[in-house]
């Protein structure tokens, strides 16, 4: 059982255990590496006997998961299929830890990810609600996220790719490590690209130190697809591949009014709808990114706003200093005519 976040706290069994159904697991703020102080009451975990039963709901309470399914819930519009894998993974890994209290489980389950989806999805938002999640399942030692690309992994020249990649995942041990556009560490048509280095160390970390780092993998659906067909080492290290789909307009709309109440704003009834046919238009334009694209105008929209306040040259009010007007959505260059090439907004 080496490795497995139960196997972290090797205290002998205390006088009391068979009874005591608790995973004695580490605990956000508990760091798991300290499990060896003795004045830490809870007994050790120990294997129960074959007749005993483990309460899932309270142990699925203890760990807290509870709290980051609500503000996933309350935060991120749509993504229903993500959500639902979510709860998966979740499940499944409180059903491990059920597992190994009857000494069932004998390694911990693979959980490097591949999260596929255009630009603007909130891959990066969920992978940071996922290292979340884990380090309450006692999964991951700190449960922080950082976020690579290639540049951060690949070195120029030749000897530094290795540190570079080492470094990183020095970084990231005991969290999650997020490699986006994870494809452009492999060159198909160059194969002495430094990217290779990288890759072939990364292989042996996913595999050597799963149970301190998990990584996942970002980028396009079928870009990421190739990918693994080029490296199917890396294919059959990834347990799980969570698709974001596009947000449907009606989604964007919801999310664009989550962003503004979140910032203290509101839309007047008309500015409701200039944003909806804003988003009509972007959405059909170059570089659209979803969710980005929304927070982006949003931003404009509040430069805009300021500036309309700045030049009316009189008192404002509450009400003034928290409502955008369609105007402050009109002066984008998406309304513009011919504006279909190049949209900054
Ligand atoms: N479903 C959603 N509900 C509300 N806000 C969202 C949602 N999805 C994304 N966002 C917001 O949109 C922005 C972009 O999301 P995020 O960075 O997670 O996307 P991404 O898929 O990682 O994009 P990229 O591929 O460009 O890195 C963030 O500010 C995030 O909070
Ligand atoms: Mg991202």
């Amino acid at each position: 059982m080496t490795g497995h976040p139960m196997s972290t706290n090797n205290r002998p069994p205390g006088p009391e255990a068979p009874t005591r159904i608790g995973f004695g697991m580490s605990r956000p703020g508990h760091d798991s590496a300290g499990s060896d102080t003795p004045d830490d009451a809870e007994p050790g975990p120990q294997t129960l006997p074959p007749d005993a039963r483990v309460d899932l709901a309270r142990e699925r309470a203890e760990t807290g998961i509870d709290e980051v399914f609500t503000s996933l819930d309350a935060d991120l519009v749509g993504l229903v299929p993500v959500k639902t894998r979510i709860r998966e993974i979740a499940a499944l890994l409180l059903v491990d830890r059920a597992r190994a209290r009857f000494g069932l489980s004998t390694s911990r389950p693979t959980l490097h990810m591949c999260f596929t989806g255009s630009p603007g999805t909130g891959k990066t938002t969920v992978a940071m609600r996922m290292a979340n999640m884990l380090h309450r399942l006692g999964y991951l030692r700190r449960g922080h996220l950082v976020s690579v690309t290639r540049d951060d992994l690949v070195g120029q020249y030749v000897g530094h790719t290795a540190p570079k990649t080492r470094e990183v995942l020095k970084r990231a041990m005991g969290g999650l490590l997020f490699i986006d556009e994870a494809y452009y560490l492999y060159r198909e048509d160059n194969e002495r690209d430094y990217g290779q280095e990288s890759i072939e160390i990364l292989l042996q970390v996913m595999e050597n130190q799963r149970e301190d780092l998990v990584v996942i993998l970002a980028g396009y659906k079928d870009r990421m697809d190739s990918f693994f067909v080029s490296n199917p080492g890396m294919s059959s290290r990834i347990a799980h591949h969570i698709d974001f789909p596009d947000y449907t307009l009606a989604e964007l709309e919801d999310i664009g009014k989550l962003m503004v109440a979140a910032e203290g704003y509101c839309f007047t009834p008309e500015a409701q709808k200039t944003f909806r046919e804003y988003l009509e238009r972007r959405k059909a334009q170059a570089r659209f990114a979803n969710a980005r694209s929304v927070r982006n105008a949003i931003e404009r929209a509040r430069l805009r706003h300021a500036s309309r306040l700045m030049e009316m040259d009189r008192p404002v009010s509450k009400e003034e200093l928290t409502t955008l007007a369609p105007e402050d959505l009109r002066g984008s260059r998406v309304f513009a005519e011919g504006s279909a090439e190049t949209p900054s907004t």
